[in-house]
């Protein structure tokens, strides 16, 4: 017999636990959470959130370092790393604040502790301090997230060896610092502490940095890491680490015999779902072999009346992504019949510096995928707004399906890098999304001076037409 029962049951109180719930009760269910440390998930505590308030003082302290361009005559800055810290807690904390108190007004029922999945379906909780419930439930909505994946050679020691984790509440900034991993991760950080005098080395063991990117996009980051001393060593493998003989920091060994004497290194090589210790060994939900819970289109799993969702199944591991999955199976539950997600045009957003977003295929995957392309770009270096902020790192590419004379048809990808690119997606992604061709974007007017501009000119240019290049 259940000590209490629900309509949901959700298992994980990160972005698409909370979205579920939140969503759920929005759409009149009675919704139960269980969490077993604050809620806010992986996101809000120990990635997107403190990450960006992090490369946000780095980009006060780029500000400050040129403020004597604008004759501005700030000295040269100088950062208070508790102060830093403070901030990037304050940050965190508002925000749990103003998420618990909102699952608290929509009634969301929230049980501290670890849920583990029930044949019913049914939810066991044990909590913190050895107590144990079960909870009953209409449907149960897994969604307990992702933890860093470690390497062999490199274990996790907290303070020479580290994950995200770690870094991002280290008490002190280390003067050196080995990247292992130049994805999402790794970019951000080595951009982070490169702006904030750290020596840099990004040791990526693909041919580039950023891979999943347009190659166009990801160059641009690498040039500017390059320019600001950042060093990136792509296409090497890492062997392992010696500790200094006074345990202050490590030697990497990596590539054919290269060495990286530094004080602290970072492993940023992908997440690994958290679905071991849910129980589904005894329930119809499979498990792939990287640990990713099977699900359909619909986020549903093999146990009748169990959905998953977020970063615990096989989609990308972004805090929005994990959003819409929790709003998608609140649907399905309600028997609404949801569309599934299309992963090609999910958003991305990479904050380091320059930022980079994009939407929809590369101009690789377009042609991979059979499509005859034409493609637009412009840089930043041209844009009366990106030299007005002194910021002209950049550029905008835009691939079309190329119509018989040589114009473009349907937008594919939006692809973009430079000054807060992560705000300017918008259109690209409603573009991509909507189908839109260039003639019925390029139809819009942007406004004068922007940095969007950079993306009306590259659709106008696809129409066969240009005004600036
Ligand atoms: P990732 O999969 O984006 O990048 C990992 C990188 O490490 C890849 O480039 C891979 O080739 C490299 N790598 C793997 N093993 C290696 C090895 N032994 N030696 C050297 N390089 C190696 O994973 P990341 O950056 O850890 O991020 C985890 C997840 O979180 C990703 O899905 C990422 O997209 C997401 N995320 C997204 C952010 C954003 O969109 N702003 C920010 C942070 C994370």
């Amino acid at each position: 017999m259940a000590d209490t029962a629900h309509d949901v049951i959700v298992v994980g109180g990160g972005p698409g636990g909370y979205a579920a719930a939140l969503y759920g009760t929005a759409a009149g269910l009675d919704v139960g959470l269980v969490e077993m440390g604050r809620v806010g998930g992986t996101c809000l505590h120990v990635g997107c959130i403190p990450a960006k308030e992090l490369l946000e003082t780095a980009s006060v302290f780029r500000t400050v370092a040129r403020a004597g361009q604008f004759g501005v005559e700030a000295g040269p800055p100088a950062l208070n790393w508790t102060t830093t810290m403070a901030r990037k807690q304050q940050v965190i904390d508002r925000l749990t604040g103003g998420l618990s108190s909102l699952l608290n007004r929509r009634k969301v029922t929230v049980y501290e502790g670890t849920g583990s999945l029930r044949p019913g379906p049914a939810v066991a909780v044990a909590g913190r301090s050895g107590e144990r419930t079960t909870l009953e439930a209409g449907a149960v909505i897994l969604a307990t997230g992702s933890t860093p994946r470690t390497i062999a050679g490199f274990e996790v020691d907290g303070t020479v060896v580290m994950t995200s984790d770690e870094l991002l509440s280290v008490e002190a900034l280390p003067r050196s610092a080995a990247v292992i991993g130049g994805g999402a991760i790794g970019c951000e950080f080595a951009s982070m502490m490169g702006d904030l005098g750290v020596e840099v080395t990004v040791l990526e063991a693909l041919p580039r940095i950023l891979a999943g990117c347009d190659a166009d996009v990801a160059s641009v980051v690498q040039r500017s890491f390059r320019k600001r001393g950042i060093t990136v060593r792509a296409g090497v493998k890492v062997h392992g680490h010696q500790p200094r003989p006074d345990g202050s920091g490590a030697v990497v060994s990596y590539g054919d015999g290269q060495t990286a004497d530094v004080d602290v290194v970072v492993v940023s090589v992908g997440r690994r779902p958290r679905s071991g210790s849910l129980g589904l060994e005894a329930t119809g939900a499979a498990v792939d072999e990287r640990g990713f819970v099977a699900v359909d289109g619909r986020c549903r799993t093999g146990e009748a009346g169990v959905w998953a969702v977020g970063d615990l199944i096989d989609t990308p591991q972004l805090a929005h992504t994990a959003f819409a999955e929790g709003m998608l199976a609140v649907k399905d539950i309600l028997g609404e019949d949801p569309e599934p997600l299309d992963r090609l045009g999910t958003p991305w957003c990479i904050y380091c510096h320059p930022e980079v977003a994009f939407a929809g295929h590369t101009e690789e995957s377009a042609a991979a995928a059979g499509f005859e392309v034409v493609t637009s770009s412009h840089r930043h270096v041209g844009n009366g707004r990106a030299m007005i902020v002194g910021d002209t790192e950049g550029v905008v590419k835009v691939i079309a399906e190329r119509c018989p004379d040589g114009t473009g048809g349907r937008v594919l990808g939006v692809h973009m890098a430079g000054p807060w690119v992560t705000e300017q997606l918008g259109q690209g992604y409603l573009a991509v999304n909507w189908e839109a061709t260039v003639d019925e974007v390029a139809a819009f007017i942007q406004p004068h001076p922007t940095l969007s501009e950079l993306f009306g000119e590259s659709v106008l240019s696809l129409t066969g037409r240009s005004l600036h290049g």
